[in-house]
């Protein structure tokens, strides 16, 4: 399978209607995490089976993967996951996901594709329109949660989210992870990777104020 599209491509412009909150979890009142860039949805799985106080969605621009996660969701009858196929940066600008993204409790950026040559740097999915979108409608207090291994990668995701001024680092002693979307730290399939070939992970987390 092909492991790199272009996020700014032509065919990414038509997006996937999300539908009602209470139409796609059983309880939609529970607090609810926001995974870009969510591949096969394993992590995604492992979190929405462990934790069932928790609602989860996966946003991922590979057509395929999507439509197997969600067959998988439907021979399983997991009810507080759903997967959304599209590019984060279209979806998240549809007047119809605003909703989704105000009632956000915390949203993860795992290990984003690097585009490491600069004339490509705008097919990164942290962009600062998307930064600014997330902090004009995510609620005070909501967090984001960013992960890479690739130095310079994390450096330019830093530095977009810390230029904006509605998010604030959170210092990880504050941090309860028993609290969070992820209380087990359960790792993504790129982080396992990363962890059995002794590479570093660079992290931070930011807290809308
Ligand atoms: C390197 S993989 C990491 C997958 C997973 N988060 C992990 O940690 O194992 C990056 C994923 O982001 C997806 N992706 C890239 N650009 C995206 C975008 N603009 N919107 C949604 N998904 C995107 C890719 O298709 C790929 O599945």
């Amino acid at each position: 399978m092909r492991q790199h599209v272009n996020p700014l491509s032509k065919h990414f412009d038509e997006i996937e209607v999300i539908p009602p909150l209470n139409e796609i979890f059983r309880n939609p009142i529970l607090p609810l995490h926001l995974d870009v860039g969510s591949a096969s949805g394993d992590f995604l799985f492992e979190l929405a089976l462990e934790n069932n106080n928790w609602n989860y969605l996966g946003v991922e621009i590979r057509e395929k993967l999507v439509k197997n996660a969600k067959s998988r969701i439907l021979d399983r009858e997991i009810e507080n996951l759903y997967f959304a196929f599209g590019s984060a940066n279209n979806l998240f600008n549809d007047c119809r996901f605003k909703t989704i993204l105000s009632s956000l409790k915390s949203i993860s950026f795992y290990f984003p594709d690097p585009w490491f040559k600069k004339k490509h740097h705008k097919r990164r999915v942290i962009q600062p329109d998307l930064i600014n979108t997330l902090s004009i409608f995510m609620q005070k207090g909501a967090l984001i949660f960013l992960k890479t291994d690739v130095k310079e990668l994390f450096e330019y995701m830093n530095f977009t989210v810390s230029s904006n001024l509605n998010f604030q680092k959170l210092d990880k002693k504050f941090m309860k992870y028993s609290e969070s979307f992820n209380p087990n730290e359960i790792k993504t399939s790129r982080e396992k990777y990363v962890i059995k070939s002794q590479m570093n992970t660079f992290e931070e987390i930011y807290i809308k104020i």
